[in-house]
């Protein structure tokens, strides 16, 4: 249980370099494990989730150093992973989970997953179906949940077209695909964050993205070559204190070498359009896009978001609430019923933690109704992650401006994304 204090008259203030982005930290041990050479991989996120895929990726055979945040992999190919003697345990992360289905499909071997309470409650057979179109066989519960198993060996190249718009389940057909016996060509729902696209060009692989960004075709056998990968900064991490920065008075930061990926910057779209005061210094680069983020106090405005705007903002969504909680008026989340499958219900979570600050939500199938107040009145002033890492964060940010102290149960659930969260956010009070 860990108390929660509101911030000072003078707000917060000062600069911060927030954690690796965890997708991109992900896909780097990935794809570093089945190329050829040592992948350098720098501002690695070391949270739970990642270090599951970093433990997996050791499990079947892979050397990996790891000194705080900076990673090498000494990949020596897909054909050099081995079977595990142990089964595969991911933790509470479906990244992991998910893309593992997919790349595993390409070796000769069967693996079992794993997984803890969370995670095995979550849905996977998004991930088996269209596998399966491909001829990979993954079997799963009853429920279709964990433990599964992974059958490798044969993956037949074809179009396949994706029921739901998630970048896990498109980036476990494209690591499947590179062991195919022919192209694939993969037809997303909606556009999806791009980071393994990215990543496996700059390894030596044949992706190509049709100009409607939904339609991937990958080419199989490349041959990756080991690479340095620079993480940028996590955009999902950055946003609990771009929002806290504008919700708290007096307010002044800069976020350093942020992820500035337009299929990540949603939360940033959104926060521009509700009137929130944030400057943006991008810098040159030839991979992944990143910048500075100079944020100011700032009143904001209600806001509707539809379906389209989702993928682009997923995981920021419990702040679009919080922030939307705070403007005058009434604000709209739709076409959001993928949170209500993420470590926990968000749709459920957030809406139980803002109205313990007097703030009124509806709950919709698939998203919120939020009536927002700039001034709050605690009802209740025991928070609760439900086990859930940004949840956890989002309740630490509201309290920021909660006219009393607030206690968080389960805080412990921050550290799958953001084990220095309690520090950073100390350093800008
Ligand atoms: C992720 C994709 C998203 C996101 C998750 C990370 C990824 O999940 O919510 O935190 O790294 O591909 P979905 O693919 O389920 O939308």
């Amino acid at each position: 249980m860990k108390p929660l204090s509101k911030a000072s008259q003078q707000g917060l203030h000062g600069t911060l370099a927030v954690p690796g982005d965890k997708s991109i930290s992900h896909r780097a041990l990935m794809i570093g494990s089945i190329s050829q050479g040592a992948t350098h991989i720098h501002h690695f996120l070391a949270g739970q989730d990642c270090l599951s895929t970093l433990k997996a990726f050791q499990d079947l055979g892979v050397e990996i150093e790891r000194q705080q945040d900076e990673v090498i992999v000494h990949g020596k190919g897909m054909m050099h992973l081995r079977p595990a003697s142990i089964p595969l345990d991911m933790g509470n992360s479906g990244t992991t989970t998910r893309l593992m289905m997919g790349l595993l499909a390409g070796t000769s071997f069967t693996s079992t997953l794993i997984g803890d309470q969370s995670l095995s409650k979550r849905p996977m057979k998004r991930v088996s179906e269209p596998l399966s179109e491909l001829g990979v066989q993954v079997k799963l519960t009853e429920k279709g949940t964990l433990p599964a198993q992974v059958v490798g060996g044969t993956v037949h190249g074809k179009t396949v077209k994706l029921q739901v718009a998630s970048a896990q389940v498109k980036s476990a057909l494209i690591l499947a695909a590179l062991a195919a016996d022919q192209p694939t060509t993969i037809i997303e729902k909606l556009p999806t964050r791009n980071h393994t696209e990215i990543m496996l060009r700059q390894f030596g692989a044949e992706i190509e993205t049709a100009t409607n960004q939904r339609t991937i075709t990958v080419q199989p056998h490349p041959d990756l070559v080991g690479q340095d990968v620079q993480v940028p900064g996590d955009m999902s991490s950055a946003a609990f204190f771009m929002v806290a920065a504008t919700i708290i008075p007096n307010s002044e930061i800069t976020l350093k070498n942020v992820s500035l990926n337009p299929t990540r910057t949603g939360i940033l779209r959104t926060m521009l359009k509700m009137g929130a005061d944030i400057r943006v210094v991008e810098h040159e680069t030839t991979g992944e896009p990143f910048g500075d983020l100079h944020v100011k106090t700032s009143k904001l405005h209600p806001i509707e978001i539809a379906e389209t705007e989702i993928p682009a903002l997923i995981d920021e969504l419990p702040l679009v609430a919080l922030s939307a909680a705070t403007a005058s008026g009434i604000s709209k989340i739709t076409g959001a019923a993928e949170l209500r499958v993420k470590e926990t219900d968000r749709i459920q979570a957030v809406s139980n933690e803002l109205r313990k600050f007097g703030v009124q939500v509806e709950e919709l199938p698939d998203g919120m109704i939020i009536q927002g107040q700039p001034d709050w009145k605690v009802q209740d002033s025991h928070l609760d992650s439900y086990g859930d890492h940004r949840i956890g964060m989002m309740d630490v940010i509201a309290a920021l401006k909660a006219e009393q102290s607030m206690i968080l149960e389960n805080e412990a659930a921050i550290s799958v994304s953001y084990p220095d969260f309690f520090t950073d956010l100390q350093h800008l009070m």
